[in-house]
């Protein structure tokens, strides 16, 4: 991980410098300091690149003087429409320019010490690599920047503003990590593994395994499981940072460790992007990570079922009947729709064991969100207006951003199934939100919010703040949901 140290405002005499400039700013500080020192080389090169500070904007300037290797300006837009979020991915794209550099420097002695915070935390954000399997990497191709000092007018306090947001970025990559992991090696009982380690913070870690989930009659996953032979497991997390009497809030995730979509099997063409599939569950591990590492004052439980979803023969077949853990029956007509299964018997047990304040699920669920929604918005679906409000809210403030769909009894009817409770498939039209219909089937009288991730658990390009690949979307939205709402 990028190593941020935060250090007093002053011209650094070699490496390079990111300057984050405001639209119509004039040089001050460590950027009027670099300006002297070169002679007013950097303003004319600026000048030249139409570079105004502008949101979005970028420049770099190579060998301008006084030492310097290399001087990247980042735009951050208007003073007043400046926002964290803005902040953050500016020392994205500054990490971005800077990443061919052994040392550099970032110059945020202009910005009050909450955003230098949020520079270097964006500058981290967008550092993550994922590097386990590269072996014959050049290391003339490899980024090198390890090590950027943030240049704060008052460091100490950056420092500290700081500190939450080094946990919130752990627990992101610990997200990113798993996601990114092919299916060969992070399996159910290896996904159950990685989670074991989290009790060093202070978590308490359970896992439970078939015959536990037997016991539960958790039919709904192990008919999912069945084809598989690596071996199911639930893992479920708590933390407790408030009174032990306070209602936990709880987080559920689908933990498909891949998804060959089973007897109703997929197409070979991008087949492997299933590995993928347990975005959800890493999404609530590393947000539980985060929770504990920066000592949240609240109470929540993390919940994730973690299965590999594939045809042989001991598979379900489409027509199989199964009982879920809430008692209600399901016909199974395509074993593809598998996710809603998993998270049939996970919910149903968190609220029966918890009693949360609300649960919220996240899962890679449907192509049809994609659809949708692209790879701009996760699906949300919720049965409270407020909770559904506080997510929106916190979607905007981090960019992981959210768009309410609709449910309703029209989707609900289409469920029907002519030998049990319920089928685990509809028609096309709609299909991501029948699908929300079905879980929340396993819902009880609980503020729930869905979360349909498909198409933002991974990324095919880069962002400011996420290396294409493993996003660890929902980690920073519901960590801001919980900060904003549920710590006080
Ligand atoms: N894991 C998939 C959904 C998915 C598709 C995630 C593409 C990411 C990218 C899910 O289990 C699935 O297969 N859903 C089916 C449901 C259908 C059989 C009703 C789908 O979306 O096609
Ligand atoms: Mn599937
Ligand atoms: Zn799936």
């Amino acid at each position: 991980m990028l190593e941020i140290a935060f250090a007093a405002a002053a011209l650094p005499t070699s490496g390079a410098l990111a300057l984050l400039i405001g639209e119509g700013e004039a040089p001050a500080g460590v950027w009027q300091a670099a300006e002297q020192a070169t002679g007013g080389a950097i303003g004319r090169a600026l000048a030249s690149a139409e570079f105004t500070g502008k949101k979005g904007q970028s420049a770099t300037i190579l060998a301008p003087g006084a030492g310097l290797a290399r001087v990247v300006a980042v735009g951050l837009g208007k003073a007043a429409e400046r926002t964290r979020l803005l902040v953050e991915e500016a020392g994205g794209t500054a990490a971005s320019l800077l990443a061919r550099e052994p040392a550099a420097a970032l110059a945020a002695d202009l910005l009050a010490p909450e955003l230098a915070a949020a520079a270097a935390h964006g500058a981290v954000l967008r550092s993550y690599r994922f590097d386990r399997y590269r072996t014959q990497e050049k290391a003339d191709e490899k980024p090198r920047l390890a090590r950027l000092s943030v240049l704060a007018a008052d460091p100490g306090a950056a420092r500290a503003s700081h500190a939450p947001m080094q946990a919130l970025a752990e627990g992101a990559f610990f997200t990113r990590d798993l996601v990114s992991e092919p299916a060969n090696v992070l399996n159910p009982a290896e996904f159950a593994e990685r989670c074991r380690s989290l009790s060093d913070l202070g978590l308490s870690v359970e896992v439970l395994g078939p015959a536990e989930m037997r016991e539960l009659g958790f039919g709904a996953l192990l008919g999912v499981a069945q084809g598989s032979a690596n071996e199911p497991r639930m893992v479920v997390l708590q933390w407790q940072g408030a009174r032990a009497a306070e209602k936990p809030l709880a987080f559920i995730g689908k933990g498909v460790t891949f998804d060959t979509g089973g007897i109703s099997i997929k197409p070979a063409g991008g087949m492997e992007d299933m590995k993928w599939d347990m975005a959800g569950a890493g999404t609530v591990v590393g947000l539980m990570r985060a929770l504990a590492a920066r000592k949240a004052p609240v109470n929540a439980v993390g919940l994730v079922g973690l299965v590999e979803n594939m045809p042989s023969g001991t598979a379900q077949r489409p027509g199989d009947v199964v009982k879920t853990a809430s008692g209600q029956t399901v016909e199974v007509i395509n074993t593809d729709a598998e996710g809603r299964l998993v998270l049939a018997d996970v919910l149903w047990y968190c609220q029966s064991r918890f009693d949360p304040r609300f649960m919220i699920d996240l899962a890679t669920l449907t192509g049809a969100i994609i659809v949708s929604l692209g790879h701009e918005q996760a699906g949300l679906f919720s049965n409270d207006d407020a909770l559904a409000e506080k997510l929106l809210k916190a979607g905007k403030e981090t960019g992981e951003r959210v768009w309410r769909m609709p449910l309703g009894e029209g989707y609900d009817k289409q469920l029907k199934s002519d030998i049990a409770d319920m089928k685990n498939v509809t028609g096309r039209p709609g299909s991501a939100i029948t699908a929300a219909q079905f879980v929340q089937r396993f819902v009880n009288e609980k503020p729930w919010a869905h979360l349909d991730i498909a198409g933002m658990a991974w990324a095919a390009k880069d962002a400011a703040l996420v290396p294409k690949g493993a996003t660890s979307f929902g980690v920073r939205l519901l960590d801001r949901l919980v900060a904003e709402n549920y710590e006080g």
